[in-house]
């Protein structure tokens, strides 16, 4: 497929890597420019664009910007045709992204971002640590792959991000609709804890809507505390300790 990532941080980088050497034509862009973006995001075949080119030609959109970022691209996002599939990998953290009251009385986040960009999108790879996404990989049939789940509204979109999720390395978990992704967001038991195929129907289905918030804001007051500010990740081993410790 021919594919415009935006956003080449913790987890558009991976991605630009792992679907390029899964035979992807991928174009990556950035905020500010192609001269900026690192070398080893290109190491397997990616090419570096603007954000407009990056949308050009392409059946498949990934944003994997901050939620806060979002508007900035919506005008580029509305020229595209209605059948290219937008992937969308964000979460809601206010600390980050300010407070958004429609989330925070209760909005599913992914259904405000389809609000915001006025089309469907498909929701895969929000709920896997960077460092975990960028060193857990492994091969379809591998005992103990890791699964990803995958919520979307429209079929089509539903079946690529699911394709696309296993060119990244990991089991695609059919997660059904956005209205029901509130149970792979920050704070439930799918989310960053590394589960199988097998044991991710009974994480989503644990999930309780009323303490996503407070077991979100106590994993991030953690990490901050061991690693810091300025948006800097957890490794894999103690993100997925901490989250399996407070989401499951
Ligand atoms: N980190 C994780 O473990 C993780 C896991 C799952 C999901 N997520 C979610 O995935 C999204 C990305 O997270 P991340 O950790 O990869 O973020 P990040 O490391 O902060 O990287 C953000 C990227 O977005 C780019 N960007 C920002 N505004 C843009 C715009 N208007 N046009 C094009 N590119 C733009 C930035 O480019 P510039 O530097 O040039 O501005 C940067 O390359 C977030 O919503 C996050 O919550 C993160």
């Amino acid at each position: 497929m021919n594919i415009g990532i935006l956003g080449v941080g913790h987890i558009g980088k991976t991605l630009a890597r792992r679907l390029s050497a899964a035979g992807h034509d991928v174009k990556v862009a950035n905020s500010r420019g192609p001269e900026t973006i690192e070398p080893d995001v290109l190491a397997n075949g990616a090419r570096a664009v603007t954000t407009a080119q990056a949308l050009e030609d392409v059946d498949v959109v990934i944003l994997s910007i901050p939620l806060n970022r979002l508007s900035a691209v919506v005008p580029l996002i509305s020229k595209l045709p209605v059948e290219t599939v937008v992937v969308d990998t964000s979460n809601y953290y206010p600390h980050r992204d300010g407070k958004i009251d429609a989330i925070e009385s209760g909005q599913v986040e992914s259904a405000w971002v389809v609000e915001l960009l006025g089309r469907p999108i498909v929701k895969p790879w929000n709920a896997i640590g960077s460092d975990s996404f960028a060193i857990k990989a492994k091969p379809s049939g591998s005992p103990d792959r890791i699964a990803i789940p995958v919520a979307a509204d429209r079929e089509q979109d539903r079946k690529v991000g699911m394709q696309l999720v296993e060119d990244t390395g990991f089991d695609a978990f059919d997660a059904g609709p956005i209205a029901d992704s509130w149970r792979q967001q920050p704070g439930a038991p799918a989310y960053c804890t590394d589960l199988t195929a097998a044991e991710m129907d009974a994480a989503l289905a644990a999930a309780e809507r009323s303490r996503l918030q407070k077991r979100r804001d106590l994993a991030l007051a953690a990490i901050m505390e061991r690693v810091g500010g300025g948006g800097k990740n957890p490794d894999a081993d103690y993100g997925v300790r901490l989250n399996r410790a407070l989401f499951m």
